[in-house]
C-alpha cells in the first residue's frame, strides 16, 4: 500500500516537473470550463498566481472579443467533443493586458473513455504577430514605392518627349498664327471696301478701292488660308491627343494602332529634335497593325531609343538601324545600334529592375524592366542580343492585330 502510494507520488512529481519545464502554456479544465491545472509558463505569462487560476472559469480568462473555444459557456460543453487546432485566443493578463495565444484544445478522457475535460496547450503569438504586421506594412510600403517608381519612370519618358513635342507643336502653331494674322488684315480691308459700297461709292471709286486693297487676291486667298489654319489646328490637336494618351491614367485602355507610325513618330520626337546626331536608318514595311495601349508601347520605344542614344554616345558616327517585319503572327521591330553591345556578363541582368551601368542621376535601371513588363502584358516579347557585326539589337515583338485574342 505504501509502495503504491510512493509510486503515485513519484508519477505526480514526474508530471508536475514536466509541466513546470514546458515553455508552452498549459491549462487543464473540466467539461464545464473550470480550470483544474495550469503550468508555470501560463502563470508567468498572465502574471496571475496558480491558486488564483485554479478553480476559476476559463471564460473569465478570455478577453471580450476572443474567439470562444467550445468550452466557454455551459451549453456548448454538452455537445459533441470539439477540438480546435491553432486557434487564436485572447487571454487577459493580471494587469488587463490582452495576450494573443495560439492554442490547441483537445478533449481529455478517463480510463473508461469518458470525457472528463480539456487540455489546452499554446504559445503567445504577440512576437510573431508583430513581426507579421511589420512585414505586412513593409510590403504595403514597397508596393506603394513601386507604384511611385513606375509613375516617375513614365514621367521621365514623358519628359524626354516634351522637347520633341514642343518643337513639333511650334510648326503648326506658327503657321496657324501667321494665317490668322493675314485673315485679320484681310478682314479689315474687306470691311473698308464693303463700308464704301454700303455708303454708295460710285463705280469708279469702287474699282479704285478694289485694286488698291487687292480684293480679288483676298477672295482667292481666304479659302486656302482657312484650310491651312484648320490643318494646323488639327495637327496640334492630334499631337496633344497623342500626349494625353501617353499620360493617360487608364492603363488598360486598348486600341488598334500601327507600330510603323508609332515608331516613326517617336523617332521624330526623341531623335529628330535632339541635339545628338544619331543617324536613324529605317527599313520598315508600310504597316504593322497591332492592338494594345499605344501610350505604353510608345514608352517602350522611347526607352529603347534613349538607350541607343546613350550607348552610341562615344561613337564618331552614331547609327541606329530600325527594321520591321511580319513574322508569322508577330509584328517585329528590331533596333540595332552601333554602340559597344552588351557585355556577356550583364546579359542576364539587363531586364532586372534597377540594373544600370550608367552613372548616378543618369539612369535608374528601370527602363528595360518596365518595358519588358509592358510588352509581356501585350502578349509580346522584348529580347536582346549582340549583333555579329557589333552593337546591341533589341527586338520588340507584338501580336499582329489579326492574331490578338
Ligand atoms: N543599346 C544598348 N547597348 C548597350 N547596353 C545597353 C543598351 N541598352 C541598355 N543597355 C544596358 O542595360 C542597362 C539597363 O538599361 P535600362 O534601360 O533598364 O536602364 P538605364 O537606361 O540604365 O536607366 P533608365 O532607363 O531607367 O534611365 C543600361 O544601364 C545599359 O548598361
Ligand atoms: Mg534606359
Amino acid at each position: 500500500m505504501v509502495e503504491k502510494h510512493e509510486k503515485e507520488n513519484e508519477a505526480r512529481q514526474f508530471m508536475s516537473s514536466v509541466m513546470a519545464s514546458m515553455s508552452d502554456v498549459l491549462l487543464v479544465c473540466s467539461p464545464a470550463g473550470r480550470i483544474e491545472e495550469v503550468n508555470r509558463a501560463l502563470v508567468k505569462l498572465l502574471r496571475r498566481s496558480e491558486d488564483e487560476l485554479r478553480g476559476s472559469a476559463l471564460a473569465d480568462l478570455l478577453a471580450e472579443d476572443s474567439i470562444l473555444p467550445p468550452i466557454k459557456g455551459m451549453p456548448q460543453t454538452q455537445g459533441p467533443i470539439c477540438c480546435m487546432e491553432d486557434c487564436e485566443m485572447l487571454l487577459r493578463g493580471a494587469d488587463g493586458s490582452i495576450i494573443p495565444v495560439a492554442m490547441n484544445c483537445t478533449p481529455r478522457y478517463d480510463q473508461h473513455g469518458e470525457e472528463v475535460g480539456y487540455v489546452l496547450v499554446g504559445r503567445p503569438i504577440g512576437e510573431l504577430r508583430r513581426a507579421y504586421e511589420a512585414l505586412h506594412d513593409a510590403h504595403e510600403e514597397l508596393k506603394l514605392t513601386q507604384r511611385r517608381l513606375l509613375h516617375s519612370e513614365k514621367m521621365v519618358a514623358l519628359g524626354r518627349l516634351v522637347a520633341g513635342v514642343a518643337h513639333e507643336l511650334n510648326n503648326p502653331i506658327s503657321f496657324v498664327l501667321g494665317n490668322v494674322h493675314a485673315l485679320q488684315r484681310y478682314t479689315q480691308r474687306l470691311k473698308t471696301y464693303l463700308d464704301a459700297i454700303h455708303d454708295g461709292a460710285d463705280l469708279g471709286a469702287r474699282e479704285e478701292m478694289r485694286q488698291k486693297f487687292r480684293i480679288d487676291r483676298i477672295l482667292e486667298d481666304i479659302e486656302p488660308l482657312i484650310d491651312g489654319t484648320m490643318e494646323g489646328a488639327e495637327r496640334t490637336q492630334s499631337i496633344v491627343e497623342g500626349l494625353k494618351r501617353f499620360s493617360a491614367r487608364d492603363a488598360e485602355q486598348t486600341e488598334r494602332f500601327d507600330l510603323v507610325g508609332l515608331v516613326a513618330k517617336v523617332v521624330h520626337w526623341v531623335v529628330g529634335s535632339g541635339p545628338e546626331k544619331l543617324e536613324v536608318i529605317s527599313h520598315m514595311p508600310e504597316h504593322l497593325p497591332t492592338v494594345g495601349n499605344s501610350g505604353q508601347i510608345q514608352q517602350v520605344v522611347i526607352n529603347l531609343l534613349q538607350n541607343a542614344l546613350d550607348a552610341t554616345a562615344g561613337q564618331v558616327s552614331r547609327v541606329l538601324e530600325i527594321s520591321g517585319s511580319v513574322q508569322g503572327k508577330w509584328a517585329v521591330v528590331a533596333f540595332h545600334d552601333n554602340g559597344p553591345g552588351i557585355d556577356p556578363k550583364h546579359q542576364t541582368q539587363l531586364f532586372d529592375p534597377f540594373f544600370t551601368t550608367k552613372p548616378v542621376g543618369k539612369g535608374t535601371g528601370l527602363g528595360l524592366s518596365i518595358s519588358y513588363g509592358l510588352v509581356a502584358r501585350h502578349g509580346g516579347e522584348l529580347s536582346v542580343a549582340n549583333h555579329p557585326a557589333g552593337g546591341a539589337v533589341f527586338t520588340l515583338k507584338l501580336p499582329l492585330d489579326a492574331f490578338v485574342e
